[in-house]
């Protein structure tokens, strides 16, 4: 976790729901995909201000988030089967093989430490468990150019334009079960893991 991300979200919470409509056709097909599951509980780390709540439809949900005001909207939003904590992804105070998913949406590119993100979402995580990761990935074609120019800026909104997911060590103990593709170029993408 980092203080000055912190920060920053707690008061982009304001302006989230911008944002938000952008991102809304993926989290549908995010949620479409994770309704089509078992039951079972499921962890979402970095949930943001929980406007997406109402998409999920059958499972217990625990929902984490480092920013003080996004946990407090996502109470708000939440429901009986929800629950909202403040914790630190990349610390996660559960115990090992809790959770039957995890869900990463947008929020891989932003924690300061994705490695142990990634670690962490493994430990929780049953065996056979599956982790959702929807976010942007720099692609091996002319986009990696822009996510490169976008570096600098990228930093002062709290995120990595240049984004590749195979740096991660951590990522090579899942096996990529789906691939889901959006956008130009396929700059965003709906990686299902399975554990
Ligand atoms: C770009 S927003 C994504 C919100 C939401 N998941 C979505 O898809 O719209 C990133 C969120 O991750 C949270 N975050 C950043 N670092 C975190 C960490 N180490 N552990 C948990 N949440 C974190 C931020 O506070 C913010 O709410």
């Amino acid at each position: 976790m980092n203080k000055q991300t912190n920060s920053f979200y707690d008061k982009f919470s304001l302006f989230y729901p911008l944002v938000d409509v952008l991102l809304k056709p993926q989290k549908k097909v995010l949620f479409n995909e994770v309704n089509r599951l078992t039951d079972g509980n499921l962890l979402e780390i970095g949930v943001g201000n929980g406007t997406h709540f109402k998409y999920y439809n059958k499972h217990k949900i625990t929902a984490i988030d480092t920013s003080e005001a996004m946990v407090k909207t996502a109470r708000k939003n939440s429901a009986e089967n929800i629950e909202v904590l403040k914790m630190d992804g990349e610390l996660l105070l559960f115990d090992d093989e809790k959770f039957d998913y995890v869900v990463l949406s947008h929020v891989i590119a932003v924690v300061t430490r994705p490695e142990q993100l990634i670690s962490e979402a493994y430990r929780v995580l049953k065996p056979g468990g599956k982790m959702f990761i929807l976010n942007h990935f720099t692609p091996n074609n002319w986009l990696k150019y822009i996510d490169q120019s976008f570096a600098i800026v990228s930093k002062a909104f709290h995120f990595r334009s240049v984004f590749y997911i195979e740096d991660l060590e951590s990522i090579k103990k899942f096996r990529l079960s789906k691939e889901i593709h959006f956008g130009l170029g396929s700059y965003f993408k709906l990686l299902i893991y399975k554990k």
